[in-house]
């Protein structure tokens, strides 16, 4: 066996050890043929690797690096040889353990790959490896793909991965990527300190365009908040109990962290005034810079809220004043109750939140 093609073309690699059955240079070139031959960086997750031809291929091929994990200690050990073989030993990072439980690492670690390789044994059967490839979605990096190896042909829809199968001989090849028709997911991101009606009704009307609705209680370095994330999100918890695809979340860090996390590719704002879009705008940018997928959509605030912020009910509720009509029903009393501050000034007005 030989690395067919890029930098380390015509490396011969290690002999098979007992016990693997590799994947045959016919097979790998026809994977890497419908995969596209050459790749701009990307990483790479091989499982069951063997010996590891199919992750080093890849890295041969422009790969940035790649992750394998093989629980036979011997196969391990020529993984290891052929990384060295084909100059790529700073390139390969290799794990030797269960594949099942290697994966529940992986996505606990919030790892994301490009491209993911898994060829079990056949004598594992389908059902087992479907079961690992519900698990392949979660550490998919977007647009990724997943190749899989098996004797039998597998489901060509698996969770939220879809694919196309193809036979070489007595292999199938299965090429999957998320379901074009995968749940769309959004992020309404804020300080929400507190939540007010407007900030509910963008909630609302986000929920009927996207699947599933993230609403995330951040930090904004640029203010300090007069209640912890915790309780603010309580609150969210208390409005939004009634919206079946809508959950709240505390957001520790970036939120292009946070999004990639949950899944998302979409961030919604609501945008009151001119005033908004200069903050907005910056802010969608340098979101844009750290995640080029991620886009930001802009719903208009309806014109019953256009006065309406945060900060405008932090100052009212902490003079005592009136803050129904604010801030929604369910959360009147309390609002009133743990932002009133007996008119101690410290309210920031300036603010949009
Ligand atoms: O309601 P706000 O105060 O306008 O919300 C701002 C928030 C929390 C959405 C924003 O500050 C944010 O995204 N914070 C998380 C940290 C982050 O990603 N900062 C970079 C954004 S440019």
């Amino acid at each position: 066996m030989r690395i067919i093609a890029g930098e380390a073309r015509g490396v011969r690699l290690a002999p098979v050890p007992e016990g693997v059955r590799p994947t045959s240079d016919r097979v790998r070139e026809a994977i890497f043929n419908s995969l596209g031959q050459f790749f701009d960086g990307g990483e790479v997750l091989d499982l069951y690797a063997g010996t590891g031809a199919l992750g080093i291929e890849a890295l041969s091929r422009g790969c940035e690096k790649t992750t394998f994990v093989e629980k036979n200690g011997r196969a391990v050990g020529v993984v290891r040889q052929n990384l060295t073989r084909a100059g790529f030993a700073e390139k390969g990072e290799v794990l030797r353990g269960d594949v099942t439980q290697t994966i529940g690492r992986l996505v606990a670690g919030r790892r994301r790959y490009d491209l993911i390789f898994a060829d079990p044994p056949y004598r594992i059967p389908p059902r087992e490896t479907e079961g690992v490839l519900g698990c392949l979605a979660a550490l998919l990096a977007p647009g990724g793909r997943v190749v899989v190896e098996s004797g039998d042909p597998l489901a060509e829809t698996i969770d939220n991965l879809k694919g196309v199968s193809r036979r070489y001989g007595d292999t199938v090849v299965t090429f999957l990527e998320r379901s074009k028709h995968a749940m769309k997911v959004a992020i309404c991101p804020g300080s929400f300190d507190p939540i007010t009606t407007g900030h509910l009704d963008i909630i609302r009307r986000a929920a009927k365009i996207y699947d599933h609705v993230v609403v995330a209680v951040g930090a904004n370095l640029r203010k300090q908040p007069r209640l912890p994330a915790k309780e603010r999100a309580q609150l969210i918890e208390k409005v939004t109990a009634g919206f079946e695809n809508v959950s709240v979340e505390v957001m520790e860090g970036l939120l292009v962290a946070f999004a990639r996390e949950q899944g998302a590719r979409s961030v919604v704002k609501g945008l009151r005034a001119v005033s908004d879009f200069e903050s907005e705008f910056e802010q969608a940018q340098l979101n844009r810079t750290l995640y080029p997928e991620f886009e930001t959509v802009f719903i208009m605030a309806a014109a019953e809220h256009s006065f309406l912020s945060s900060s405008a009910v932090r100052e009212i509720a902490s003079y005592g004043g009136d803050v129904r009509e604010l801030v929604p029903e369910e959360i009147q009393e309390t609002v009133q109750r743990l932002y009133d501050t007996s008119a101690d000034g410290q309210a920031d007005a300036s603010d949009k939140g």
